[in-house]
């Protein structure tokens, strides 16, 4: 690996959503390997894109205007995956962002680690629900998609702690509200296996909540800020979208997410 950044941008620059994970997966197996035989290889310096690299297919929309579909039938839980191979997809490209973005921030190689073990993590999420859409007849790239993903990642290119409460923080911890309700609902259709893809994701999204909290609580540390002033701050300044209860109180408390940092927020809206 000639540096980290370099790979990750490698990745950032893959369009085909399969080899995009599979070079993720490659880069952060070979990371790990480097890591445990005791290396701290430099991270080295790339500029990452404005925009990752995407498939032609799924044509992206407009949230208002991806056709919804009615959740007890076949064709709707394939969207419900549909999309959520798109949210696994995105996360990719946010963890492999997260590595090369902001090189002028020194943090310890954990940052690195964490960051790369999430992304690899999206990647095998991405690839356990494309199997189960191309199981049920579909497959990534069948339907249209959500146009908006990436704007969070935009909108905080220059702010890693914006960065770190609105992606992990604010986006992955509604993942952990809502994915035992798709659990269920998938439970009820007889589909275990989509469950057991499901029930591996959401074991594995509580760590990327707490990788964020605690890269933030890191980084508020070493500028003196009070975490959970900082972090209403900073999501009121970044993020457009309303949290929105029931929230999974318990795993977002596993994760280092107490009630006091998004119940404020939530009050708000
Ligand atoms: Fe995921
Ligand atoms: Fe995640």
């Amino acid at each position: 690996m000639e540096s980290l950044r370099a790979a990750a941008c490698e990745v950032l620059g893959t369009a085909d959503a399969r080899a995009k994970t599979a070079l993720s997966r490659r880069h952060a197996a070979a990371w790990a390997e480097l890591r445990e035989a005791g290396a701290a290889p430099p991270l080295g310096r790339a500029t990452p894109p404005e925009f990752p690299a995407r498939p032609d297919s799924p044509k992206l929309l407009d949230p208002r205007d991806v056709p919804r579909r009615r959740p007890g039938t076949l064709a709707g839980r394939i969207a419900i995956l549909h999309a959520i191979a798109h949210i696994e997809l995105n996360a990719v490209d946010l963890h492999w962002d997260m590595v090369a973005r902001f090189p002028d921030v020194p943090v310890p190689p954990g940052f690195a680690d964490d960051w790369v073990k999430a992304a690899d993590e999206e990647s095998k999420h991405f690839n356990l629900l494309a199997d189960r859409l191309e199981a049920l007849g579909s497959h990534y790239g069948a339907l249209p998609a959500h146009a908006g993903m990436w704007r969070a990642a935009a909108d905080t290119a220059d702010d890693i702690e914006g960065r770190l409460a609105v992606v992990p923080m604010v986006l992955e911890a509604r993942g952990l509200d809502v994915t035992p309700g798709m659990i269920d609902l998938f439970a009820k259709a007889g589909d275990t296996e989509t469950v057991a893809a499901l029930e591996i994701i959401y074991a594995e999204e509580v760590a990327h909540v707490a990788y964020g909290s605690k890269w933030f609580h890191f980084l508020c540390g070493r500028h003196d800020h009070d975490p959970k002033d900082r972090f209403h701050e900073l999501v009121r300044r970044y993020f457009h979208g309303a949290l929105k209860p029931p929230f999974n109180v318990e795993k977002r408390a596993e994760a280092g997410m107490p009630p006091d940092f998004y119940w404020p927020l939530a009050a708000e809206k």
